[in-house]
């Protein structure tokens, strides 16, 4: 089974954490279902970007992302060539280390406003 690292955050998890996590199981539910609370705004369906993730291990095991999602990653607080939506994200079968993003931009609701 893969396991899943992730670098300390102020809030969600300010020591660092790892675990083993299933092949196929959604990155953002991996990681809730293991108590890191990380955003998911829009309800994990490609539409706020409260669930960025920096992948800095392992982002080349990964199905790239689709258009939607890379749309949406275009205007994330803090994009890198790493970053991904954690709830668009299906585990493969090598370790990640993941990173979160310290501040979150809900575009959700930015678009809410136009
Ligand atoms: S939870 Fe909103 S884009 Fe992932």
């Amino acid at each position: 089974m893969p396991r899943l690292s992730i670098m300390p955050h102020p809030d969600l998890c300010p020591h660092g954490t790892e675990f083993q996590v299933e092949p196929d199981e959604m990155l953002c539910d991996a990681l809730l279902n293991r108590g890191v609370m990380i955003e998911h705004a829009c309800e994990k369906s490609a539409a706020c970007a409260t669930c960025h993730v920096v992948v800095r291990a392992g982002f080349d095991s990964l199905e790239p992302p689709d258009e939607i999602e890379d749309d949406l990653l275009d205007q994330a607080w803090g994009l890198t060539p790493l970053s991904r939506l954690s709830c668009q994200v299906v585990i493969a079968d090598q370790d990640l280390v993941l990173e979160i993003p310290r501040y979150t931009v809900n575009l959700s609701r930015e678009n809410e406003a136009d």
